[in-house]
């Protein structure tokens, strides 16, 4: 009985197991870049071509990625976000590499994708496509830009675009530290999926302080930096406020310089008018001796 049924299972088991082979970590594509879906099988025997059928397909919603049959490719019923943009290596199909080319990747096309083999026997592997877009170099600014004084509180923003996935934001003093309080952060997509990172860090001022701000892309483990130093000349008097003071001490000189004019005249006249009224005594002096004089002669 069991001599009977042994052989029988094992065939059972044979048609239904071929060993298809995936990576096991996911594979991280750059965006705009091509991949490879590796994906291989291995046959004891060799095989015709044309009994080899490949289908890759989206694993959750089981649409056509890329079909392969009778020797040829089968792309009737691809998916239309596809088109244009898959093949399979027909020199390595013999070797029973089945790896899938996809081409100029973008952020929709990050899933999971099974890989369906069969020769004589059938067998599948699924495997995880993640995206990724390093991010540009941060720009960080500081609200309110001028009029600012020690102890006010300040927004600096930190602004970077263009990356895949979501990236951790770090906040640094100038010594290195954590900075880890009213830190707000916000993700914006772009028409193609990627994102545009801000970060807020509200903070008291302080002379000459630093703040760094990093990204850290977690599948590229990469990070992009900026920094702001605010010194003494942000916290100075801002030119317009310098000018205005300038401006007034001029005016407030002029006008003394003015006023020290107006009264060394106002001086000078007193004094020339106490003269001439001297003189004018003396004279009257003078004449009134004369008459006094002729009076006498007469
Ligand atoms: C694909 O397979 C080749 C050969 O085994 C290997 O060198 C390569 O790293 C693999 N690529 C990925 C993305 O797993
Ligand atoms: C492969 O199969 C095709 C069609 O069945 C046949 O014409 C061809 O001779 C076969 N080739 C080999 C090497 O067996
Ligand atoms: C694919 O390429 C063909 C020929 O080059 C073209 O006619 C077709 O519009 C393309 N399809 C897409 C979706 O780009
Ligand atoms: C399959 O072939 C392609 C193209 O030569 C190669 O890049 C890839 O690493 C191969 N994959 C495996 C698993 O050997
Ligand atoms: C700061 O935070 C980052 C990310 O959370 C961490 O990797 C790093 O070790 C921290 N550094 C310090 C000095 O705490
Ligand atoms: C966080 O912000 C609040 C109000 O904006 C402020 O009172 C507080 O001091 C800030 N904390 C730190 C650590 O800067
Ligand atoms: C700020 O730094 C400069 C140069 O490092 C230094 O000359 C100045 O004294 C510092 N000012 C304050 C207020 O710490």
């Amino acid at each position: 009985m069991l001599s009977l049924l042994l052989p029988a299972m094992l065939a059972v088991q044979a048609m239904a197991l071929m060993e298809v082979h995936v990576p096991e970590q996911p594979v991280v594509a750059l965006h705009g870049r091509d991949a490879t879906l590796n994906c291989s099988f291995s046959l004891a025997t060799p095989f015709n071509l044309s009994d080899l059928t490949i289908f890759w397909q989206l694993t959750d919603t089981k649409r056509s990625v890329h079909g392969y049959r009778e020797g040829h490719d089968q792309l009737a019923d691809q998916a239309e976000s596809f088109a244009n943009r898959t093949s399979l290596f027909p020199a390595q199909l013999g070797l029973g590499n089945t790896s899938l080319l996809l081409r100029r990747v973008v952020v929709a096309d990050e899933g999971s994708y099974t890989c369906f083999v069969r020769v004589q026997d059938y067998g599948s592997a699924a495997l995880l496509l993640q995206v990724a877009a390093p991010y540009s170099k941060p720009i960080v600014t500081l609200e309110p830009e001028s009029n600012l004084r020690p102890g006010d509180e300040v927004a600096l923003t930190c602004v970077a675009y263009g990356g895949y996935p979501q990236a951790d934001v770090v906040w640094q003093d100038g010594g290195g530290r954590n900075l880890t309080d009213n830190i707000t952060n916000s993700v914006v997509a772009n028409e193609e999926g990627l994102f545009t990172m801000t970060s807020v860090l509200t903070v008291v001022l302080e002379p000459n302080s630093t703040y760094s701000c990093r990204l850290i892309n977690p599948l590229l483990g990469e990070e992009s930096y900026a920094s702001v130093t605010i010194t003494g000349q942000n916290i100075a008097f801002p030119p317009v406020a310098l000018w205005v003071t300038v401006g007034l001490a001029v005016c407030l000189l002029v006008l003394l310089i003015a006023l020290a004019a107006v009264c060394r005249r106002k001086i000078k006249e007193s004094c020339e008018e106490a003269r001439r009224e001297a003189e004018e005594a003396k004279e009257l002096e003078e004449e009134e001796s004369k008459t006094a004089m002729t009076l006498l002669k007469s």
